[in-house]
């Protein structure tokens, strides 16, 4: 199938690097492995907060964008430990994540991640849902799962708002061990995932939505996954934290972009 979305990579740095200084380095380093020449891929860095406003200095012209790992819907307050929409906006962070099932394992309900969407969508940031079953079995139930999960997550969501919406499909058996899902996989989720939106909203909003695939992403299986898994884009764990492994997989959106002429 022909795309014209925008394809996007999203690193997802989680609990890492250490210290200050290798990110920066990490960061200099991706932006210096993706050149200066006109890219049609969106490149995002999802890095710890503490990390977040030094790296904004380091990327003037925006070529690499900035991600929250997640957010909290409210504005102010006596929330201990949490972090607003407009702090993250005011340190130049236009993406966020929500309902990565590391944040879901860890406690994380689908009304949380349901008021988070909301919040983040109302004040404009693009807003990267994960979803993603646990584990498959022969009956297909994991389609329920994924169903689920995105019509908690989109509850009371307006289909004008689809446009600043992403939906990252992340099997969590997929997530670090090294076992991605086949393209074959990931295209079926694709299809059914727009069908769900489709459903609840309605199909010229569905198609404005990027789906992106994560779990074991690399260098090796990212050309296979964007071409016969027909997928947006990427976001990438482990593979993230090699600047040269992070890179070759945005080259590999690239050239796949550039065949199917998306600009
Ligand atoms: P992984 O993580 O690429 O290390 O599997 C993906 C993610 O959790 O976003």
């Amino acid at each position: 199938m022909a795309k014209t979305s925008v394809p996007l990579v999203v690193a997802n740095w989680k609990l890492n690097p250490r210290t200050l200084g290798e990110a920066k380095k990490l960061f200099l380093d991706i932006r210096q492995g993706l050149g200066r020449r006109k890219s049609n891929v969106e490149v995002v860095v999802a890095a710890p907060f503490p990390f977040i406003n030094e790296l904004h200095r380091l990327s003037p012209s925006q070529r690499i964008k900035l991600s929250a790992q997640t957010s909290f819907p409210e504005k102010t307050g006596a929330h201990t430990g949490e972090v607003s929409l407009s702090m993250l906006s005011s340190v130049g962070v236009t993406y966020v994540i929500a309902g990565h099932s590391e944040r879901r394992a860890a406690g994380e309900t689908d009304d949380e991640v349901n008021a988070q969407v909301q919040a983040a969508l109302k004040s404009k940031m693009t807003t990267i849902l994960c979803v993603g079953e646990k584990k498959r079995d022969q009956h297909g139930n994991y389609l329920g799962v994924i169903e689920t999960q995105l019509l908690a997550a989109l509850h009371e969501v307006k289909s004008s708002q689809l446009k600043d919406l992403v939906i990252a499909y992340e099997p969590v058996w997929a997530i670090g061990t090294g076992n991605n899902a086949s393209p074959h996989d990931a295209e079926e989720m694709r299809i059914f995932i727009e069908k769900v939106l489709s459903d609840r909203f309605n199909r010229a909003a569905a198609k404005k939505v990027r789906i992106l695939y994560g779990g074991s992403v690399k260098r090796d299986n990212a050309d296979a996954l964007m071409a016969d898994g027909d997928v947006d884009g990427f976001l990438v764990g482990g593979s993230s934290l090699k600047a040269t492994e992070f890179v070759a997989i945005v080259n590999s959106a690239e050239s796949y972009a550039k065949k199917q002429k998306v600009t």
